[in-house]
């Protein structure tokens, strides 16, 4: 039961703007302390937190993740019993909320060999499995409860014969419009085409800058950013915003700005909050970067939009643990030096960006395109959902599991060879082997 005065506060916050944390019964968690203050995202007036609460924002990537546990698993008759031990039919059976004594990684509020309750029967299924203790279940590199898709065994058989490295290591080319220009009809503009308003402020660089992007190239002029309504803008045009936001971008990039405001960047802003700032940030950060606010423009340059930039220092200027502080220290790194250099071809470089922005297809006005993934969460845990869209472009599948299943490595931004093994790619052999296979 909830005490009458959060009942209380819950009625009279209904427009869910900002409150009082007062009301926290204590921390929430690395996932949601952003949006924390939003109570009603989460909590309903008389009915505490509802199922879809949590589905409304997580519904899609579990569905994509082809989720091992969905609820209809659990609606089959023959499944039903499993359900007294544990109801996990409801997330908030095992992710509660502002308990952080009780909370381990990714927001989970069960004790790590819970597994127990319903796969008593493994090391009968499956002998591998004999004499394993349950919380090693979830061990990196073996399950995980929601997302098994980078350990199904039909994946795992046609990569057991993979090398460590691959013969020409590159990850995709990225594919945009494929002619912007004459889809739009326009023309390259320069410096004295530029539609600045009488009267508005602006600097030489700013034309400078711009004049030397893919968007003058392309016939977008300043307006397509700085006005309300491009389309009938002029010299003396009122509705010039000297600081456009993302909402200036969507139009003309609505998968980025999508999944941008999915991710840990831009998931403040998705909530009609304040954006997000280094200052207000749980991991480390630089302190001189406290104050800089989250958007397109904190990696892109409000002008230059220069993605090798974007890709890896602009995140160092703000981004400052051990793991980005090792960085430098990498294979990867000299790599991606080489390319930006000129000196190795596009896409065998390896920067921030390569792991935690993969380039993914997307289908867009019924075509297929190479786009930049730009929410960093949606491959950052568990971590092996980074192996298919990023690792398997230039690692074996057995050596990038090891690599991600070394702590060590996390934190050396993979500058050395992995010192763990996990017997997921050897099992699946032995397994085939046994089955005559
Ligand atoms: C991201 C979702 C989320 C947000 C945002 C959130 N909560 Fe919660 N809260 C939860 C969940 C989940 C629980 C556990 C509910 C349960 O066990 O029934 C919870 C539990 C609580 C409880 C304890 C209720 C009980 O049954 O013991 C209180 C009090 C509470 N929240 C207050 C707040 C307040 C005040 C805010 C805003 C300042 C807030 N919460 C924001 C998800 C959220
Ligand atoms: C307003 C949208 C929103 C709501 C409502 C919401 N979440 Fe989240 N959740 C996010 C975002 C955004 C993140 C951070 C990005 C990420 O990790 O995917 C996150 C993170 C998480 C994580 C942690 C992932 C990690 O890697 O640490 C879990 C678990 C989670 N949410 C479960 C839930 C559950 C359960 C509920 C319902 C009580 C819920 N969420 C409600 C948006 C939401
Ligand atoms: C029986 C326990 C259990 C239930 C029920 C459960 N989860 Fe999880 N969840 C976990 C565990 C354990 C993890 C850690 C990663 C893993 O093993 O998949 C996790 C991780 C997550 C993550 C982050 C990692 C990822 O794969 O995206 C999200 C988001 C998440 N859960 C959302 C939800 C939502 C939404 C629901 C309800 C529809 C839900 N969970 C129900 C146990 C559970
Ligand atoms: C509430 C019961 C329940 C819990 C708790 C549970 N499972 Fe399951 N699991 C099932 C059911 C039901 C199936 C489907 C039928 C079967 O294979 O037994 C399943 C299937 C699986 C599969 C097969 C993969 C797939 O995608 O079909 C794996 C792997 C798995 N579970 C791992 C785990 C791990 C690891 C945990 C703990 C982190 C866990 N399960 C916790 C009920 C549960
Ligand atoms: C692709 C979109 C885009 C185009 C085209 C564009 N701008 Fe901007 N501009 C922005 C964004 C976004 C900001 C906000 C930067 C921030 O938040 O700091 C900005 C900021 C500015 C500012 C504020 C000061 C500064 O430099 O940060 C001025 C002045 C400006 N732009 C002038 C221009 C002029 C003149 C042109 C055409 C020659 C132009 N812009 C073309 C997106 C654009
Ligand atoms: C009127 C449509 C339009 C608007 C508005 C617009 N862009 Fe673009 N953008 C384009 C086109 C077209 C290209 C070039 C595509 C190509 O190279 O084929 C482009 C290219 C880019 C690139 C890639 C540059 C490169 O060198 O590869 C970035 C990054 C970018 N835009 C970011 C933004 C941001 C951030 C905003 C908002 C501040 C924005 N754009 C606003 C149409 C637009
Ligand atoms: C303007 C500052 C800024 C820039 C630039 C920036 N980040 Fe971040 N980043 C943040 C903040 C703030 C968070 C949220 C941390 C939190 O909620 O505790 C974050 C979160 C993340 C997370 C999620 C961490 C987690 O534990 O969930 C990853 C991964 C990440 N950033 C990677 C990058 C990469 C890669 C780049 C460059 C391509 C980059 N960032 C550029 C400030 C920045
Ligand atoms: C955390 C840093 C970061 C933020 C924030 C960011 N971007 Fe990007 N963006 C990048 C990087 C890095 C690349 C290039 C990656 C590559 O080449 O693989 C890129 C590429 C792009 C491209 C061209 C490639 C493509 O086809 O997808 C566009 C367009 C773009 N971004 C738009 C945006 C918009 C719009 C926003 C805000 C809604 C935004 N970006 C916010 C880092 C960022
Ligand atoms: C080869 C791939 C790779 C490269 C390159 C890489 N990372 Fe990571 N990053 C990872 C993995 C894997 C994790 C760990 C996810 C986990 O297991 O929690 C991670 C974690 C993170 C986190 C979350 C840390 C936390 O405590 O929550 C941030 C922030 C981050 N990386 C930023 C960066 C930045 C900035 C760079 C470039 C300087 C970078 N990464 C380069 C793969 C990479
Ligand atoms: C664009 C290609 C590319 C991508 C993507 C990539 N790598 Fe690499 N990686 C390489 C190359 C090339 C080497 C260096 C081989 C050599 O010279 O020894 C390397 C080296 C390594 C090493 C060995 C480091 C050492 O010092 O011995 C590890 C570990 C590693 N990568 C892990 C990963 C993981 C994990 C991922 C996915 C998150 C990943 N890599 C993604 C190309 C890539």
């Amino acid at each position: 039961m909830l005490p009458a005065a959060v009942v209380v506060y819950f009625v009279t916050d209904s427009s869910g703007g900002n409150s009082d944390a007062h009301f926290l019964p204590g921390d929430t968690s690395h996932g949601h302390h952003q949006i924390e203050m939003k109570c009603s995202v989460c909590h309903t007036d008389f009915e505490g937190v509802k199922q879809n609460a949590c589905t409304q924002c997580h519904a899609e990537e579990l569905e994509k993740a082809n989720d091992s546990h969905p609820d209809t698993k659990f609606l089959d008759p023959r499944n039903a019993d499993r359900l007294e031990s544990i109801n996990a039919v409801r997330c908030i059976t095992c992710h509660q909320e502002h308990k952080p004594e009780e909370t381990i990684k990714m927001g989970v509020t069960v004790p790590e060999d819970y597994c127990f309750y319903c796969h008593q029967d493994i090391a009968e299924v499956r002998p591998s499995h004999e004499g394993m203790g349950y919380e090693t279940c979830a061990t990196a590199g073996c399950h995980n409860y929601h997302d098994n898709s980078a350990l199904y065994e039909d994946f795992i058989i046609k990569h057991l014969e993979d090398a460590p490295h691959k013969e020409s290591p590159k990850v995709a080319d990225r594919t945009f419009y494929h002619n912007w220009a004459a889809e739009h009809e326009t023309t390259p503009l320069t410096s004295k085409d530029r539609d600045v308003p009488d009267g508005a402020h602006y600097t030489q660089s700013d034309v400078y800058d711009w004049e030397r992007t893919a968007h003058a190239a392309m016939g977008i002029n300043c307006a397509a950013c700085h006005s309300e309504s491009p389309e009938t803008a002029n010299n003396d045009n009122l509705d010039w915003q000297a600081i456009p936001d993302h909402t200036s971008c969507q139009d003309c990039h609505a998968y980025e700005t999508k999944t941008f405001l999915q991710g840990k960047h831009g998931m403040r802003l998705a909530q009609d909050l304040s954006p997000m700032t280094p200052g207000m940030a749980k991991i480390p950060m630089n302190p001189a970067a406290a104050h800089r606010e989250l958007s397109c423009v904190s990696c892109h340059g409000a002008h230059t939009f220069d993605t090798q930039f974007a890709a890896a220092e602009s995140c160092m200027q703000c981004h400052d643990d051990q793991h980005t502080n090792s960085y430098k220290n990498s294979k990867h790194y000299q790599l991606w030096l080489d390319e930006v250099n000129g000196t190795a071809p596009a896409g065998s470089g390896v920067s921030c960006a390569t792991c935690h922005m993969p380039r993914i297809e997307v289908q867009e006005f019924g075509e297929t395109f190479t786009r930049v993934q730009h929410n960093q969460n949606e491959t950052l845990r568990p971590n092996e959902k980074m192996i298919r869209p990023v690792c398997l472009d230039c690692h074996g599948l057995g050596f990038a599991i090891d690599a991600l299943a070394d702590p060590i490595l996390i934190e050396n931004n993979f500058s050395s060879p992995s010192s763990v093994h996990i017997d997921s790619v050897e099992m699946v052999g032995k397994r085939l082997l046994e089955l005559g296979k």
